[in-house]
């Protein structure tokens, strides 16, 4: 794949004449001409089904995306990600998350070792621990249940557990108490302890290296809290475990290698929910809930491996993407649940995506002459509809939509959930078929003046997925599908989606600046202009 470039590919210059040729046309003829277009374009996968018939595509369209696909390799390339190739390249590692929530009893091979057993023994340890925490078995180091659990991590060390236990709150233990603190801004930590008790309270400090500044400046922080009403050093045994890959640091930072909880370098960050990462939730909603969840995905893996590209959930869903971004000039994306349990599924898809395929530079090195990863943004409807959702019907800009729905919800209550979805429905026909200077004329009653304030143009794109409930198992498979959904994308555009260089300057800079703002002296400053006026201005502040 390395020597190929989609812009090259027939196939790519096909779509571009496609484009060309259907770009003008309207969704509401599309579904006029075509009585089963709805059926056309739905599919069910893992619990989930997506109707994706309200897209500006024609069967020609889907039928070009998927030979683009055939032409970028990408059966291959599933399969490579699946059997444990280095397709981490930039990295030298295997991209294996998918290991994490493999039931198939199936060995998985990295560098000639199955790597299930390991998988396996360390969802044991989890399990166990969960437990001991849930049923009052762990005990803090002056005798009393724990009550409080605090994850400490940042990026996919808190995005995933974080956004997950929201989605699952449900069905978490309402008796613990369950935080999350990620900010290198006090504050946070802060907030997240002022009122919970050291002797009942466990952290879990979450970072895959362990190094990363944020984490360790927090840890350090608990660790002091926690010592100031403890007094003595053993009792950072029974208040802190460790989740990490990095067994020496955690030893150093003072927590017991018993207490850590291991994952692996073949497990990305934002990739790694279903790994020990995960041990907050589990510990929310306990093993049971935490196996269901890991069959959801799992589920969603298998459609993925296994299903032809015009009946696979997450290939649809990425070459729509494709589409868009590639071809009608989209810059975002928006998802849209309609679950307020789900408001931090967007933050959660912003690092997935963008940190996945926010790249310029192909596999080859070269820069990229085609656009790659889009802008995530989104919020729960209906808050969103009072908010941002002006802009998606009547802006300038073209933004395709997501729009999560349930049957029902765990928590909410026939009345009240069908006004929630009478706005979902409503949502997306209002963007695929708008309101005409005809309709709003026929309508009578509004001034000519204000008539083209009023008329909604219509044909704007969205997909509609729907499951039953919001169970553990469904958001398994929900997460699975927008991680598969990236993946082709980054074949598609020929870069590597699983490395993160772009965030490394900013970290070294840092590391630069921070002595620089602590030294008692004035050292000389040796930035840009602007960088030492306001660096200038932050010290006489702080010091004045
Ligand atoms: O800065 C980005 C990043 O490397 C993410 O990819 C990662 O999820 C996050 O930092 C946290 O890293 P760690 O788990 O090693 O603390």
């Amino acid at each position: 794949m390395k020597n190929v470039t989609p812009i090259g590919l027939k196939e790519w210059t096909a779509l571009e004449a496609l484009y060309e040729q259907e770009q003008a046309l309207h969704l509401r003829d599309l579904f006029r001409l075509d009585y089963s277009r709805a059926d056309r374009f739905t599919l069910q996968a893992a619990g989930l089904c997506l109707d994706y018939s309200k897209n500006r595509i024609s069967m020609e369209t889907m039928e070009k995306l998927f030979a683009l696909a055939k032409a970028c390799k990408l059966r291959q390339a599933i399969a490579d990600m699946f059997s444990g190739q280095p397709i981490n390249e930039t990295e030298g590692r295997p991209v294996l998350h998918v290991a994490l929530r493999n039931m198939s009893g199936d060995p998985i091979m990295v560098n000639n070792c199955d790597v299930m057993p390991e998988v396996q023994a360390v969802l044991a340890k989890m399990k166990l621990f969960a437990v001991d925490i849930r049923d009052g078995t762990w005990r803090g180091y002056s005798g009393m249940p724990i009550r409080n659990v605090v994850n400490i991590g940042i990026g996919g060390s808190h995005l995933g557990p974080a956004m997950a236990y929201d989605a699952l709150k449900p069905y978490t233990d309402r008796n613990l108490v369950v935080r999350f603190v990620s900010n290198v801004d006090e504050s946070d930590f802060r907030e997240q302890t002022w009122d919970l008790n050291p002797a009942e309270t466990l952290f879990i400090v979450a970072s895959k290296t362990f190094t990363t500044e944020e984490t360790m400046a927090n840890a350090g922080l608990a660790r002091a809290w926690s010592l100031e009403a403890l007094r003595d050093e053993k009792s950072i045994a029974r208040h802190f475990v460790a989740v990490s890959t990095n067994a020496k640091a955690v030893a150093e930072f003072g927590i017991d290698p018993a207490n850590m909880f291991e994952f692996w370098e073949w497990v990305g960050g934002r990739y790694s929910l279903c790994s020990a990462i995960g041990l907050p939730l589990m510990v929310a909603i306990g093993p049971e809930r935490f196996m269901e969840m890991l069959g959801g995905f799992h589920s969603m893996d298998c459609h993925f491996a296994s299903e032809p590209f015009d009946r696979n959930m997450p290939v649809i869903l990425a070459m729509l993407g494709i589409w868009y971004n590639n071809f009608f000039g989209a810059q975002s994306y928006a998802v849209l649940p309609y679950s307020q349990n789900l408001a931090s599924f967007p933050a959660y898809l912003q690092q997935l995506d963008m940190e996945s395929n926010g790249k310029s530079v192909d596999k080859r090195g070269a820069k990229t002459a085609w656009q790659t990863g889009p802008v995530v943004w989104g919020a729960p409807g209906t808050n969103g509809q009072h908010a941002f959702y002006q802009l998606i019907h009547q802006g300038t800009k073209l933004i395709p939509a997501d729009f999560i729905g349930f049957h029902r919800l765990p928590m909410s209550g026939v009345a009240q959930h069908d006004k929630l979805m009478a706005n979902f429905f409503a949502q997306t026909e209002a963007l695929a078929f708008g309101l005409t200077l005809a309709d709003l004329s026929a309508g009578g009653g509004v001034s000519e003046y204000v008539m083209p304030h009023r008329v909604f143009e219509g044909n704007r794109p969205s997909n509609t997925i729907v499951a039953d409930n919001l169970t553990p198992a469904v958001f398994g498979a929900l997460i699975a599908l927008y991680e598969h959904k990236v993946f082709v994308q980054g074949v598609i555009w020929n870069i590597f989606s699983f490395d993160q260089w772009g965030v490394q300057l900013g970290k070294l800079l840092a590391k630069k600046i921070l002595p620089e703002l602590q030294s008692e002296k004035d050292v000389e400053l040796r930035h840009d202009s602007s960088t030492n006026n306001l660096m200038t201005a932050y010290r006489r502040a702080r010091r004045p």
